[in-house]
């Protein structure tokens, strides 16, 4: 049976971004993004997107959401509503990668959430993903790591379960 789930690097206030990027560099949530959603599809916005450095994200089908209805890119599957996004993934397990418009249209579908709690707060944020209502959800893991000479935050990968709706 197919699960979606959702993945997200969050502050403690809730934002995922500033100016169009990522609140930080964390290089061990990198990895960790990266182990958890290779051999995957994954689900994104158009500006999501186009943030990254270096696109599309290899080992990984990307599927990307617009409205413009001639926007393309190689190796990109385009799509132009969530549906068609999820019904085009050709894997299992779908990924929602964000930003914060997929993540509030798509929250509703999500049965797994994968978050990353950066315990630091950006005034700069300008992108936030929608409030949870932890009645849903069942914490499954967590797991702590402190700041070290790569990583200038401390931060907790987490793991939720929507309950049995
Ligand atoms: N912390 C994290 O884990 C994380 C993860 C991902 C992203 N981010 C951050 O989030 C920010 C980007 O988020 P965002 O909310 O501004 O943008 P986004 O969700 O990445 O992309 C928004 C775009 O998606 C398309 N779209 C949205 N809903 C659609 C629908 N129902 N049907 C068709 N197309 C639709 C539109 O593209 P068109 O304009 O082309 O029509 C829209 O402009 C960046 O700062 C990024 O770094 C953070």
């Amino acid at each position: 049976m197919r699960s979606i789930q959702a993945i997200v690097a969050i502050d403690e206030n809730g934002a995922i971004g500033r100016q169009g990027g990522l609140l930080c560099h964390l290089p061990a949530d990198m990895r960790h993004f990266k182990e958890v959603t290779m051999g995957h599809s994954i689900v994104m916005g158009r500006k999501t997107f186009e943030s990254f450095p270096r696109r599309p994200l290899p080992g990984r089908q990307n599927i990307v959401i617009t409205r413009n209805a001639g926007w393309q890119y190689p190796g990109v599957k385009v799509a132009h509503s969530l549906e068609d996004a999820v019904a085009a993934a050709q894997t299992d397990v779908v990924f929602i990668i964000g930003g914060a418009q997929i993540y509030e249209q798509s929250l509703p579908l999500v049965d797994v959430l994968h978050l990353t709690r950066i315990h630091a707060r950006w005034a700069s944020a300008d992108v936030f993903f929608p409030a949870l209502n932890m009645d849903e959800w069942q914490e499954v893991s967590r797991e702590h790591h402190t700041s070290d000479h790569r990583n200038a935050y401390e931060f907790d990968f987490i793991t939720l379960k929507r309950r049995a709706r």
